[in-house]
């Protein structure tokens, strides 16, 4: 027997109602907001992802030739393509832009509970606007999507200038090092790593600053910054509208592009892949032709939240209506389920070419209203609806058993 690919997923009827109820709940947050929908392809130029992370993001990718001979990617996250896309299509649109997308993302990633090689982003990027409020929108937003979805976590906040200002001395390729450890929280490897580069010290001032909870304290480790007021006022825009978040300046994101402001969150019930969110400022356009636009966003790793939601994000069952008939009363049968839908109700039809019993047995399990025509109704123009449930059945006008129907519905 076929098996599906390493690290994808099958989704079955129930599971893809309760995954569309809650990409609707966060599609009517962006909505809210202003952020509109684009879409970009599922494969890009490999360039587009390795141009500002390098050639060692490869192995983290599906990558493949075309048959012209083209490299091509299946991307691995949006950001980028968006930035492309705005280049391509819209610069010269006023600015900000307010965008959402919601899509699909590869990585080649060894494959367990929330992590996997196809999964899906709800991503959010406003390009173009560089204040201390866009920072705090887009923040605002990515609470406002979690907490409507119904999940639990933790909004964590930080800013890279605070690590960058104490690890400016180092190599760039130390740096990064440096980053890695501490998006990992990997303390123990990040002494090594420091002590072999002849900079014991600076670990202990690292994880100092992984540790302070206010801006004030952080600062008197880095001394003051440029960027300082910004995030003041950031945090003040935060504060004011009532997002719930703690200060976390070891934050250091895995991907290259970030400049400022990062932030991640964390759904409380999950295990090691807890991470449901991440985000910041960023500029990638003027690595792709573009002028260079400031832009901040973030992508909810959705099929992280629905770990997270379990069963509570089953929507609440529609009410189902088994439109039973006789050979004789199937023509009526067609009119009346036809009625049902039109109303809005979900109707359907023996294809079995079972008998009436056998027709009225399969309704009971698969629905809550059977509605049964038969020589009877087909004469008295009337339909017989029976409740499944409860056993009640009665004679009634089509327009009065759509009505019965529907008040269940809205019960
Ligand atoms: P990211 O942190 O790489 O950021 O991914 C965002 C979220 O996608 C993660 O927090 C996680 O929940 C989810 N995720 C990542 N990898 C997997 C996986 N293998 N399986 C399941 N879920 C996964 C970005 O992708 C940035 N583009 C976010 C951004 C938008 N920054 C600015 N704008």
């Amino acid at each position: 027997m076929l098996q599906k690919p390493r690290g994808t997923r099958d989704f079955l009827p129930d599971e893809m109602e309760a995954r569309r109820s809650v990409e609707w709940r966060m599609r009517e947050v962006g909505r809210r907001w202003g952020y509109r929908e684009v879409c970009t392809p599922e494969f890009e130029d490999l360039e587009l992802f390795t141009m500002r992370s390098g050639e060692g993001i490869i192995g983290e990718m599906y990558v493949f030739e075309d048959k012209g001979g083209r490299k091509l990617a299946l991307r691995p996250e949006i950001t980028a393509a968006v930035i492309r896309m705005y280049i391509n299509e819209a610069k010269v649109a006023p600015k900000p832009l307010r965008w959402c997308y919601f899509a699909d993302c590869f990585r080649y990633e060894r494959p367990q509970k929330g992590r996997y090689r196809q999964f899906w982003q709800f991503g959010v990027e406003l390009i173009g606007a560089d204040s201390a409020m866009a920072d705090a929108e887009i923040i605002m937003v990515a609470s406002e999507m979690l907490t409507t979805a119904g999940v639990r976590f933790d909004l964590k906040v930080g800013h890279l200038a605070l690590m960058r200002n104490l690890i400016a001395d180092l190599e760039p390729a130390d740096q990064r090092k440096v980053r890695a450890h501490l998006d990992k929280r990997e303390f123990d490897s990040l002494r090594e790593t420091l002590a072999a580069m002849g900079k014991p010290d600076l670990a202990q001032s690292l994880i100092s600053l992984v540790e302070c909870r206010t801006l004030k304290e952080a600062l008197t480790i880095t001394g003051d910054l440029p960027e300082s007021k910004r995030i003041e006022q950031t945090l003040a825009a935060l504060d004011a509208y009532g997002v719930q978040y703690s200060l976390n300046f070891g934050i250091a994101r895995g991907l290259d592009y970030y400049t400022g402001i990062v932030f991640e969150a964390f759904a409380d019930n999950l295990g090691a892949e807890n991470q449901i969110l991440g985000g910041g400022t960023y500029r990638l356009a003027h690595l792709f032709g573009g002028d260079d636009v400031a832009s901040c966003g973030f992508a909810i790793g959705f099929d992280r939240v629905m770990v997270s939601l379990g069963e509570s994000s089953r929507p609440r069952q529609e009410t189902i209506v088994g439109i039973v008939c006789t050979d004789e009363g199937r023509a009526r049968a067609l009119e009346v389920s036809r009625a049902f839908r039109s109303a809005g109700i979900r109707a359907e039809m023996d294809l079995m070419e079972r008998g009436l019993g056998a027709q009225l047995a399969h309704a009971s399990k698969t629905a809550d209203f059977a509605v049964v025509i038969g020589k009877r109704e087909t004469e008295s123009g009337e339909v017989t609806l029976k409740n499944l449930k409860t056993g009640e059945q009665k004679s009634l006008d089509l327009a009065a058993a759509i009505a019965e129907v529907g008040a269940h519905g809205a019960r």
